[in-house]
């Protein structure tokens, strides 16, 4: 009889052996940096040889609450004991209220609930094509306009829409039609659009993958014109940029310009996994089932009553705790600090730039050095396009805290790192 090591039973493991487990057991894909997380608390974590590092990365811009918030805590312990996950074959309360405050901090009259942001966008994909289908009686308009250097996700449609090839490269053939449009450029959108044969427009408030890129003044609202123009709906991913990262509840909110649909994932959970499309009336027509017919498009996960006890949690604190402010407080001292930065070594930090907290530094070097040295001095950082180090760290963040990481970042640029 084959015996099975009970490998997950055990809970003393140095870091050296995890990493080295790792290395036999786990798909090659990532490049993980070598350490071991194991807790965390606020923008704190610590990894499995007891380090303490300070996290400017939240996950990747997940966990706005930070690590542990304990009130997130409660509320999601009180829901694992109580309900975790009932399928769509019912309504749950916790999917009803999640639903309900999506729409009452946003544009939003309907919700669809699925699990991370690429499913949100390959959702908001098909509700486009199928708006066109058969709401708007226009089925051969099939094609997705997006934008070069942008970043929608790792499924076959929304690697199809990312606007950077190196995330297509072996995956062919891939979903289409697409078309790219560089980014800010309102002449290539009206050009793009002007056949008519686009279902959607997706497009980032905050090109975030991209190199935290800002949308330039004007650009949402010149996009809108030109999708009422021609029929075309208009989706805003919002899955970076959303809940509260940009120092307002999403990112749209800033240019006064309402999509038709809107994606969330990241922030929306607090960590526990969740994505969601936000659709106007007119829009969210397009996933309705018609009577008779099959349910058009469903998630057996999606908007369990476990993920939507946490986007429920996440909607209270940033609430009762008045983290939107504090974001955009803590977002412009982030933003002059860095400023400050770039200032002091041209050449090397060539430009500051993002909204709230999410910012970014470009580089004129490469960036993985300089974030590795930053981690070996107690910094977590990560890395937007080829060239940026980007910051974005959880909401509750603190002055002292973001001093202590550019002031690390200062050393590591000062000592000539990633020229
Ligand atoms: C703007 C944007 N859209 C979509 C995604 C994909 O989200 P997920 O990794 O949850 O599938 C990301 C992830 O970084 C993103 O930044």
């Amino acid at each position: 009889m084959r015996v099975y090591k009970r490998w997950y039973t055990r809970t003393v493991q140095t870091q050296a052996d995890l990493i080295a487990l790792a290395e036999g057991v786990l798909v090659k894909n990532y490049r993980q940096q070598p350490i071991v997380l194991e807790r965390g608390r606020g923008c704190e974590v610590w990894d499995a040889a007891g380090t303490r590092y300070l996290d400017m990365t939240a996950g990747i811009a997940v966990c706005g609450l930070g690590h542990s918030h304990p009130r997130f805590i409660a509320r999601v312990t009180e829901q694992l004991g109580k309900l975790v996950h009932v399928s769509n074959l019912y309504f749950n309360d916790q999917q009803v209220l999640a639903a309900k405050a999506i729409c009452d901090h946003s544009f939003a009259k309907r919700v669809f609930f699925c699990n991370s942001g690429s499913e949100a966008n390959e959702a908001a994909m098909k509700l486009a094509r199928r708006y066109q289908a058969v709401v708007a009686g226009a089925p051969s308009r099939t094609t997705f306009v997006a934008t070069t250097g942008s970043f929608h996700g790792r499924s076959f449609a929304t690697v199809a829409i990312t606007g950077q090839p190196k995330y297509r490269e072996g995956f062919g053939p891939l979903v289409g039609p697409v078309e790219h449009m560089p980014y800010g450029d309102l002449e290539a959108a009206a050009k793009a659009l002007e056949p008519r044969t686009a279902c959607a427009l997706i497009v980032e408030p905050i090109q975030a993958e991209g190199g935290i890129i800002v949308a330039p003044p004007g650009y949402l609202a010149g996009l809108r014109r030109l999708c009422d123009d021609t029929g075309t709906l208009l989706i805003f991913d919002e899955v970076q940029t959303g809940m509260g990262r940009t120092g307002r509840w999403f990112g749209y909110q800033h240019d006064g310009v309402v999509p038709d649909v809107m994606t969330l994932a990241k922030g929306l959970g607090g960590g526990i996994p969740i994505g969601a499309i936000a659709a106007s009336e007119k829009a969210a027509a397009g996933l309705a089932a018609q009577a008779g017919g099959a349910v058009p498009h469903a998630s057996t996960f999606g908007g369990n009553p476990l993920a939507c006890a946490a986007a429920n949690a996440v909607f209270d604190i940033i609430e009762t705790e008045g983290l939107i402010e504090r974001v955009a407080q803590a977002g412009d001292y982030l933003g002059g600090k860095l400023a400050d930065l770039v200032a002091k070594f041209p050449g090397h930090a060539l430009e500051t730039r993002g909204r709230g907290l999410l910012r970014g530094v470009l580089l004129s070097g490469s960036p993985a050095p300089v974030v590795a040295c930053c981690r070996e001095q107690g910094v977590l950082l990560s890395i937007a396009g080829d060239k940026v180090i980007r910051f974005a760290p959880p909401y509750v963040v603190d002055r002292k805290q973001l001093d202590e990481a550019v002031a690390v970042l200062h050393e590591v640029l000062a000592a000539g790192v990633g020229k």
